[in-house]
C-alpha cells in the first residue's frame, strides 16, 4: 500500500510517500519513496517561539511545493493525467476558503491534474497548533477530492510512538518488528510530556502527564532566559555538553529542585523548575559563560533524573516489557545516555534515531498505514489541537 503523509501540526511542513507492507504481527516494512520537509524555524526565531498565524501562512505557502517535490522524488508525478470538473474545483475552493493561497497553488495546473499512484492519504489532525493543523487537514481533504483517494486521520503522538519503534534496515527502508506488549511510551516534545501504556496494539492508556509545562517548553523557556535562540533544546544541550567536557568544580549555585520526585504518581511538573532558574538568574544576573554552561548542565541533569525516575516508577506499576521514547526532546544526548545507562539491561528499550525524533511526515505515514489497515478512512474529521492519544 502506498501512503502519502502530511504533517503540519507545528512549524514543520512535511510530506512523505511510503510504500508499506506487513502488519504488527508479522512486522511492518516501510520504503521511503519520497520525503520532503520544510522547517519554518528561522521564520519563528524572531518571535522566540512558534507564532501560530505565521505557521499557518507558511504551511499554506509551502504545502504544494513540498508535495510536488515529494511526489517527484517518488517518481509519482505525471502518471495518470485526468480532467477535473468545474464542480470538483468549486468543491475544493469551498473547502479551502480560508487558505486561498493553497487553492491558487493547486489550481495553477488548470483543468487537468496529475493523479499520483497512491492508495491513501494520511494527515495529522492533532494535537498541535489549531491554525497549523487546519491547513494540513483541509489540504488532505482537498487532495482526496482532487485525486479521489481515501483519507486516514492520524494522531501526531502516535506517530512519535511508531517512529520510535522503527529501525532503518536498509537504505531508506524502515521496519517495525512485532512489539512486546505491554509497551510504555515516554512522549517528550514541545507540547507534551506523558507516559502512555499500550496493552493492546494501538490502544493507549494515560499513566502520567505534566501538570503544567511540557519538558520541551521548559527547555525553550530556560533557553530564552539565557538569551539563547529558539528552539532552546539543542542550545541548552550544547552548553551542557560543553560543561560536561570540562572537569567541573562544585556547582556555582545551589542545585535545582527535582520537581514531583517525592510524589507517588507518574505525573510531572516543570513550571517550578523553570521558576527556580528564573530566580537564580535574578539573584545572579551576570552569569559568566562557564556558569551558564553549569546551569544548562544542572537543568538537563534535573530533567533527565525526573524523567527517568518517573519512567522507572511507571514500568514498575504497569509491568511494561518494552519502553519507547518519542518526541523532539528524545533527541537530547544526555537524556538518551541516561536512559541507555539505567534501563538498557532492564527492559527492551527503543530510542529513535535523532532524525526521527523531531516532527516529520514518515511517522505520520507509518501511523497512517496501521490505521489504514484498520480501515479508518474518513473525511468527517476536524483538526483538534488537544487531541488525546489515550483511548481510556
Ligand atoms: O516533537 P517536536 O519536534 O515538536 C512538537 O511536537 O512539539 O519537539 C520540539 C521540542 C522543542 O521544545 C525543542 O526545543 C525540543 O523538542 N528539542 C530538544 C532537542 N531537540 C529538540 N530538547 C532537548 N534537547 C534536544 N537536543
Ligand atoms: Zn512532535
Amino acid at each position: 500500500m502506498k501512503i502519502l503523509a502530511i504533517e503540519t501540526s507545528c512549524d514543520e511542513t512535511a510530506v512523505a510517500v511510503l510504500e508499506c507492507a506487513g502488519n504488527e504481527l508479522t512486522g511492518a516494512r516501510f520504503r521511503i519513496l519520497g520525503n520532503a520537509l520544510y522547517s519554518q524555524i528561522e521564520k519563528h526565531r524572531a518571535f522566540g517561539g512558534v507564532f501560530p498565524a505565521l505557521a499557518k501562512r507558511e504551511h499554506a505557502k509551502n504545502l504544494v511545493p513540498i508535495l510536488e517535490s515529494s511526489l517527484k522524488e517518488a517518481s509519482l508525478l505525471e502518471k495518470q493525467t485526468q480532467h477535473i470538473s468545474e464542480d470538483t474545483w468549486k468543491e475544493i475552493a469551498l473547502l479551502l476558503e480560508r487558505e486561498p493561497e493553497l487553492y491558487d497553488a493547486l489550481a495553477t495546473h488548470g483543468k487537468t491534474y496529475d493523479i499520483p499512484d497512491i492508495d491513501a492519504i494520511s494527515v495529522t489532525h492533532g494535537p498541535g497548533l489549531p491554525p497549523a493543523l487546519w491547513v494540513g487537514v483541509n489540504f488532505a481533504k482537498a487532495l482526496s477530492i482532487l485525486w479521489n483517494k481515501p483519507v486516514v486521520p492520524v494522531n501526531h503522538m502516535e506517530g512519535h510512538v511508531l517512529a520510535a519503534l522503527a529501525k532503518e534496515t536498509d537504505d531508506r527502508v524502515y521496519e517495525i518488528k512485532p512489539p512486546t506488549l505491554p509497551l510504555l511510551a515516554l512522549l517528550i516534545s514541545g507540547g507534551h510530556t506523558e507516559l502512555v501504556l499500550m496493552r493492546n496494539w494501538l490502544s493507549y492508556e494515560l499513566i502520567g502527564q505534566t501538570k503544567d509545562d511540557a519538558v520541551g517548553e521548559a527547555f525553550d523557556k530556560v533557553a530564552r532566559m539565557l538569551s539563547l535562540p529558539y528552539p532552546g533544546g539543542p542550545e541548552i544541550s550544547k552548553l551542557a555538553e560543553a560543561a560536561r567536557a570540562k572537569a567541573r568544580a562544585d556547582l556555582p549555585f545551589a542545585p535545582l529542585p527535582r520537581p514531583m520526585l517525592k510524589d507517588s504518581s507518574c505525573d510531572f511538573s516543570f513550571s517550578g523548575l523553570k521558576t527556580a532558574v528564573l530566580y537564580l538568574l535574578k539573584a545572579k544576573p551576570n552569569l559568566s559563560d562557564s556558569e551558564k554552561e553549569s546551569l544548562a548542565e544542572e537543568f538537563e541533569n534535573t530533567v533527565a533524573e525526573v524523567l527517568l525516575k518517573k519512567t522507572e516508577r511507571a514500568i514498575e506499576t504497569t509491568g511494561a516489557r518494552m519502553l519507547v521514547i518519542g518526541g523532539g526532546v528524545a533527541a537530547n544526548k544526555h537524556i538518551r545516555r541516561e536512559f541507555e545507562k539505567e534501563l538498557r539491561e532492564k527492559i527492551n528499550l527503543c530510542i529513535p534515531e535523532p532524525a526521527l525524533t523531531t516532527d516529520n511526515a514518515l511517522m505520520i505515514g507509518m501511523a497512517g498505514y496501521f490505521r489504514a489497515l484498520k480501515k479508518e478512512f474518513t473525511t468527517e474529521f476536524k483538526a483538534d489541537g488537544n487531541l488525546s492519544i489515550s483511548t481510556s
